[in-house]
């Protein structure tokens, strides 16, 4: 049984203990499925302040919901709709501190206040994005993106080649 341990320390010791659990509870595993059920319930439980945190999977023409933690949400998000269809179109992490001031944000749960997606990429091809919100405005600082970035890029290594 994999058993988390609280984070301590400073925010990028908190989130360099956070990969090494992500790593540890991914390990030998490669199912996509699997490992973003398992690593959604890792980050939701083990940051404060996120009302959903999730995946997207490219289907070839969309993104489509997959495993996550939160309220229910959006199905299908075109590339060109939406933070998600940002982050996957232009190939960097979006963080918006605001989502109310961006016109192109999609609600899926009215709570959510701040939001960063990260777009994650196997062998130069789009698999998908990796999703948080937050009730709280600005919850996500520059040492959140690249915590959350590491946290990406142990789900697409956990995918293999
Ligand atoms: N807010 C996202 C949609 C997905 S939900 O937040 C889970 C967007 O604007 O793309």
């Amino acid at each position: 049984m994999f058993t988390s341990q609280s984070l301590s320390g400073d925010k990028p010791q908190q989130y360099a203990q956070l990969a090494a659990q992500a790593r540890a509870l991914l390990h030998g595993e490669r199912d996509r499925i699997a490992n973003a059920a398992n690593l959604s319930a890792l980050v939701y439980h083990a940051l404060p302040e996120l009302n959903w945190v999730g995946f997207y999977f490219y289907d070839g023409t969309e993104l489509v919901v997959g495993p996550f933690q939160g309220q229910p949400a959006c199905v299908r998000i075109p590339l060109d709709r939406g933070v998600c269809g940002a982050a996957a179109r232009s190939g960097e992490t979006q963080r918006v501190d605001d989502v109310n001031a961006v016109a192109d944000h999609i609600a899926c749960d009215a709570a959510s206040r701040s939001e960063v997606v990260v777009p994650l990429h196997r062998d130069g091809a789009l698999v998908g994005v990796f999703d948080l919100d937050s009730p709280v405005p600005a919850r996500f600082d520059v040492e959140d993106q690249r915590g959350l970035e590491e946290i990406a890029r142990v789900y697409v290594e956990s995918l293999g080649s």
